[in-house]
């Protein structure tokens, strides 16, 4: 079916699948373990040539974390992080946050670290002299426009932030001007639901979208 025409207007069709695309987009932590066909793998890949970035300055950095002892390091990595984070919660919440999945780190078959090239001179300061950091929100948006991607071939995205970032950096000898933005665990999802695991697990609520302020 036919969903945009040569002058860029989308059909209601298309704006239904979008809406449904955005709906069924979720952060996966249970993963299957098959492969991902590399060649498909790389098609998803290109949509971080069609993201927005300050400047155009394109700062995104990524690494493919393959080999067993990167993939160690991070998981040693998250456990430790995973603890300490664990020790600030006391009670109900304690006992709700260790019963959590928050990372597919052993079953995802691809491991991406995305990261912010801070010392990139592309874009040529444009935006990001006055606000350096506009050149990490444009890693976001670039994985953002990533992970759409990946789901519209069925393919999930878990991000984990429950890491030492210094750490990793480290261990996977990255270098010291890359600011990791992004690690993402990759592959077949289990299952899918319409709603975030972390509030069908009851740890948090999804809202609306509040009005806007007037000033
Ligand atoms: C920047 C960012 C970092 C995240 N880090 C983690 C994480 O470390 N562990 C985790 O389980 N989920 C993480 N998430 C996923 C969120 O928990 C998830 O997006 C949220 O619960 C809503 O669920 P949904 O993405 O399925 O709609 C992260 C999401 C974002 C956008």
């Amino acid at each position: 079916m036919k969903t945009t025409s040569r002058t860029g207007q989308f059909t209601r069709a298309f704006r239904d699948d979008f809406q449904m695309l955005m709906r069924l987009r979720r952060d996966v932590r249970h993963f299957r373990t098959d492969p991902v066909d590399p060649d498909l793998f790389a098609t998803c890949l290109d949509s971080f040539s069609l993201a927005p970035s300050v400047g155009l300055s394109q700062p995104w950095q990524i690494v493919d974390v393959k080999s067993d002892k990167a993939r160690a390091a991070v998981q040693a990595n998250f456990e430790t992080a995973n603890a300490q984070a664990l020790s600030g919660y006391t009670g109900d919440t304690a006992k709700l946050y260790a019963g959590l999945k928050l990372a597919g780190l052993r079953e995802a078959p691809i491991h991406l670290a995305v990261f912010c090239d801070e010392a990139s001179e592309k874009g040529k300061g444009l935006g990001a002299g006055t606000m350096p950091e506009m050149r990490r929100y444009s890693v976001v948006c670039a994985i953002m426009q990533f992970w759409l991607t990946l789901r519209t071939h069925g393919l999930g995205l878990g991000w984990v932030s429950i890491l030492d970032a210094a750490r990793l950096n480290d261990d996977l000898d990255i270098p010291k001007d890359w600011a990791l933005v992004g690690y993402l665990c990759i592959g077949w999802p289990q299952t899918q639901t319409l709603d975030p695991e972390l509030e069908q697990l009851g740890w948090e609520e999804r809202l609306p979208c509040p009005l806007p302020e007037i000033r």
